[in-house]
């Protein structure tokens, strides 16, 4: 046989759908494009590892733990927004990587780590100590320190860590993807050593003012409203400080204290530092109300996804409005596990 007979045989055998048949409901009769979004795109049949991502509206879903664990999106455009973020909090907490009383630390689990970032530079920070992060999404560098490692596993199912063996569990932004958090809560107790620490930072989903210059209808206040109550239906309710607070007492954590900072949503404080913060929250903005949004808006609401994506784009365009001064909540909380 001729070398092109096999290459042309190859090629037939390999075409195995044959002639793509047109869905003749996608036929322009009204003039209309395509959306983005609203397509089924799940690749979960296809492969069995854990880089299992479903597309929905434009964005990335991790899927290997279900499509519904966490409702935030963990593609390239988010682990941008969330290495901002960190840079945002660092400046909240006056360049601290956290608010607890730590002294030498050996043992460090992040919760939820997303891209690693924090436990990398606390990996920096106490170069003796072993600093563990866990999330479901395999999205953290390969180039870390050497003191630092990272596992792809689900918080809420039951930890294999050995009790009594880390200094200091930290969570942070994990509250819309976390549906029990007394379990989860426990394990981190059962894994602290007597006398240890834990904290938890999270956003709060409240727009607030202090000149009035922001009414009832601000586009970023009622998108906020609107992922709020998707959350709420799902029974994993956005944090308040009360909330945070009280879930450590309820776990039996001691020496609890909390803490709330303002987040200006735009660059428009007088204060250099809150400025820099603003402005960052400002640029994040610009992908962070998608994040955040859309799924729960069309997942759980129910809404049309060129609709929630208005609802997002309006929520940015609000915050550039030099006029309005808005600013949301971010909650610092930390408890001790008793010694007894
Ligand atoms: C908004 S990101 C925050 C990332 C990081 N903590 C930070 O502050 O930069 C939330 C992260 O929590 C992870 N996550 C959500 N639920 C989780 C669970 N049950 N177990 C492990 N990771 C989880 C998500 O995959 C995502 O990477």
């Amino acid at each position: 046989m001729r070398k092109s007979e096999v290459i042309v045989s190859s090629h037939r055998n390999n075409m195995s759908d044959g002639l793509i048949e047109v869905d003749p409901s996608v036929l322009n009769t009204d003039g209309t494009d395509y959306e983005t979004a609203g397509y089924e795109t799940s690749t979960q049949s296809l492969t069995s590892s854990v880089n299992q991502y479903v597309f929905e509206n434009g964005r990335r879903y991790h899927a290997y733990y279900g499509i519904d664990k966490n409702v935030m999106p963990t593609d390239e455009i988010e682990q941008d927004r969330l290495d901002l973020h960190h840079e945002s909090m660092l400046q909240m907490l006056k360049g601290d990587l956290y608010k607890a009383p730590l002294e030498e630390p050996t043992r460090i689990l992040d919760v939820g780590t997303g891209t690693g970032i924090w436990a990398i530079d606390m990996a920096d920070k106490f170069p003796a100590a072993e600093v563990i992060g866990i999330d479901l999404s395999p999205i953290q560098p390969r180039w870390v320190p050497p003191n630092c490692r990272f596992e792809t596993d689900d918080a809420e199912q039951e930890w294999t860590y050995d009790p009594n063996s880390f200094d200091f569990i930290h969570l942070r932004n994990i509250a819309l993807s976390i549906s029990n958090w007394p379990f989860l809560l426990s394990q981190v107790f059962k894994c602290l050593k007597p006398g240890s620490w834990i904290e938890h930072c999270e956003l709060g989903l409240v727009v607030y003012s202090d000149d009035g210059s922001v009414p009832d209808d601000y586009a970023a206040k009622v998108c906020m409203q609107l992922i709020s109550e998707a959350m709420n239906k799902i029974g994993r309710p956005p944090c308040t400080q009360e909330s945070i607070t009280q879930q450590l007492k309820d776990a039996g954590f001691v020496d609890v204290q909390a803490y709330t900072y303002k987040q200006p949503m735009g660059p428009w404080p007088k204060d250099p530092r809150l400025k820099r913060i603003g402005a960052m929250s400002l640029l994040g903005g610009e992908t962070g109300y998608a994040a955040y949004g859309l799924a729960p808006m069309t997942r759980i609401l129910g809404m049309d996804p060129a609709q929630a994506e208005r609802i997002c784009a309006e929520a940015f365009a609000s915050v550039k409005n030099k006029n309005q001064h808005a600013y949301s909540h971010y909650y610092v909380a930390f408890g001790r596990k008793p010694l007894e």
